[in-house]
């Protein structure tokens, strides 16, 4: 991963929350978020106690680097937004500058947290599909905005490998939201997983969700362990 490639975008613990429906019980156990990035998840639910660890492979970079990114990149992806703000559905969040104003203050969170949480090994590098944890090391994995939105960058294959390896370090379920692609499209890989999944003794159920920005995607995917 190059920096110059990255353009840096996370969400906070509350859209977390409304995307995965993270009960006080979930919030209790043990978290892992892959694709974290720049996001305040980690941050926030470190503050509520909750034991959560990150992985991304932006974490390979500084603090600085980060940093200098996310001011190189913001005012670019709020003029893409506005030029596509039908895409979106803007009931919760009412406009484009209350949007960036969210995004920049969990970015800001993520940045004071960084070098404390790196320390503390809460945000780890590491890239799906593979992940440097044992089997069953969480109770909780989790994927938003990366697995299935990306469907054109990272291949069918990709998507298989990166979801039984993030199966493999769950204790008790995986995750993923959403199930469309950039073009708001379902993923054109949901349903030979979710046929591969059962297959392999694993109960997957699509749930709705409270969250909806970008236009139809409401749904996430929960995988479980039938065993
Ligand atoms: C759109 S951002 C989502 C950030 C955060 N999850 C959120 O919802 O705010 C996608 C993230 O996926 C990360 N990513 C890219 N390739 C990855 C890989 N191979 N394994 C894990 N994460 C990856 C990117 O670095 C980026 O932080």
């Amino acid at each position: 991963m190059k920096l110059e490639n990255v353009v840096p975008w996370g969400r906070n613990l509350s859209e977390y929350k409304s995307m995965f429906l993270l009960s006080s019980e979930d919030l209790e156990s043990k978290i892992l978020g892959c694709g974290d990035g720049p996001s305040s998840f980690n941050y926030e639910a470190t503050l509520q106690g909750t034991d959560i660890t990150s992985i991304d492979p932006i974490y390979q970079f500084t603090k600085k680097e980060i940093g200098a990114r996310i001011d190189a990149t913001s005012s670019v992806v709020s003029e893409q937004l506005k030029k596509n703000q039908d895409d979106f559905v803007w009931k919760k969040i009412k406009s484009v500058d209350e949007l960036v104003d969210i995004r920049l203050g969990a970015m800001s969170n993520f940045i004071k947290d960084y070098e404390n949480g790196k320390n503390k090994k809460r945000y780890i590098y590491n890239e799906l599909p593979k992940l440097s944890f044992k089997d069953s090391s969480f109770d909780l994995v989790l994927s938003s905005h990366f697995l299935f939105l990306y469907s054109e960058h990272f291949d069918l294959e990709f998507h298989i490998n990166s979801i039984f390896e993030m199966c493999r370090v769950s204790k008790k379920e995986v995750r993923i939201f959403p199930l469309l692609d950039l073009k708001n499209q379902k993923s054109e890989y949901l349903e030979q997983i979710l046929e591969l999944l059962k297959d392999k003794g694993f109960e997957t159920k699509i749930i709705k969700t409270e969250y909806e920005f970008q236009k139809g995607a409401n749904e996430m995917l929960s995988i479980k362990s039938r065993y």
